[in-house]
């Protein structure tokens, strides 16, 4: 069996730097730098224009990902691309990628399979999970694994929404997860969810229990209420599940891998909050070295945080081949993942 390793990383943020004082000034949100740094450390976000999705800034961090694994669109056998903000309901994101990505140009057309990852901020982590066992089990050599988001457009950026809008940004990353025949790559993932509290964090737009599943005015358009429209969270439970998946689903890979964190040499967190990362690294007695961290720039970019984080570490110089990375993620669900990486 062929082992399943991250041959290319890349990413892309929307030029649009917009701090915790342009919410208050640009967008008249009633909220504070002070109050956001202090609870989340967030002190920016990028947001994209008007005119830019998803699929669009997945396209620029997949070329860069191909282009770092020295193979091109075409060598391509999967694409998956995790997301909750999806271009549009349907058709995924997924399909749409392959065709920026030119792999149905040309006299040799590709059609290679594409599949939506809709796991939220776990979505990337499943994503390279689904991917590595793809490459495992031989059924393909390169799957690109993207993660974008277009939280801008999605967002209340009013006093009524601040809790959740101070929080997301927009970003892409991506990786190439591809098969090779050394002892190195994907070693371990342990994914999980709770259904349960699927109420604690979602954005539902619709209720396909009713008939028409989006209410109609005299006129035929759909009329959504606010608390449909916009994103809803509780933020006290999100936290709290947070800490506590996060740190049960490291030790569970370790566990099955039986090593220990602090072989880990380099952990690349989920970016909700840095709070909850200081939680994480506290109760597992990570030093803050071992931590790569993006949020005081990006916000919460959902799927986009971890190829983001991998794809800015491998640039600065701070992943490198031969360290034993560990991803960890947790969000809306809830479902959460870490994973175990030779690099
Ligand atoms: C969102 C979060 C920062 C809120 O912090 P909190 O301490 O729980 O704050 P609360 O929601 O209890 O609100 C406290 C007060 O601040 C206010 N507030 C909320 N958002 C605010 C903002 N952006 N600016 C200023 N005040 C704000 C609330 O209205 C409330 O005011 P009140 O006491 O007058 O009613 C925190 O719960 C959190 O980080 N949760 C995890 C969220 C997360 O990571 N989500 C993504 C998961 S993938």
């Amino acid at each position: 069996m062929k082992n399943a390793y991250i041959s290319g990383t890349g990413m892309y943020v929307p030029p649009k730097s917009v701090t915790n004082d342009d919410l208050r000034t640009v967008y008249g949100i009633d909220t504070t730098n002070d109050w956001i740094v202090q609870r989340t450390g967030i002190e920016a976000r990028r947001f994209a224009e008007a005119g830019v999705g998803s699929s669009e800034m997945g396209s620029y961090a997949a070329k860069q990902a191909l282009e770092d694994a020295k193979i091109t669109a075409k060598d391509l056998d999967m694409i998956l691309f995790a997301t909750l903000s999806p271009d549009m309901c349907f058709p995924g994101s997924g399909p749409l990628l392959q065709q920026r990505l030119g792999l149905t140009e040309g006299d040799d057309p590709r059609f290679v399979p594409t599949m939506d990852i809709r796991n939220q901020c776990s979505g990337f982590v499943y994503g390279v999970a689904t991917a590595a066992s793809m490459v495992r089990a031989g059924a393909a050599k390169h799957v690109l694994v993207v993660g974008a988001e277009t939280h801008s457009a999605a967002l209340d950026l009013s006093t009524r929404g601040r809790t959740v809008a101070t929080i997301f940004g927009d970003g892409a990353g991506a990786v190439v997860v591809s098969a090779t025949d050394e002892d190195r790559g994907i070693r371990k993932w342990y994914l999980g969810a709770d259904g349960r509290y699927a109420d604690m964090l979602k954005q539902p737009i619709w209720d396909i229990k009713q008939r028409p599943y989006i209410k109609v005015n005299e006129k035929g358009e759909g009329v959504i209420p606010p608390e449909m429209l916009w994103p809803q969270m509780d933020g006290k439970a999100v936290f709290k599940n947070a800490v506590e998946r996060m740190c049960g689903c490291v030790m569970e890979a370790c566990f099955d891998l039986d090593v220990t964190p602090e072989q880990i040499d380099l952990f690349c967190f989920h970016q909700a909050n840095m709070r909850i990362n200081q939680f994480v690294a506290d109760q597992l007695g990570i030093p803050q070295e071992k931590l790569v961290h993006n949020i005081h720039k990006y916000g919460n970019t959902t799927a986009a945080t971890i190829p983001l984080l991998l794809a800015e570490a491998q640039r600065d110089g701070k992943l490198k081949r031969g360290m034993k990375v560990a991803l960890v993620a947790f969000g809306a669900g809830f479902t959460w993942g870490s994973m175990i990486i030779d690099w």
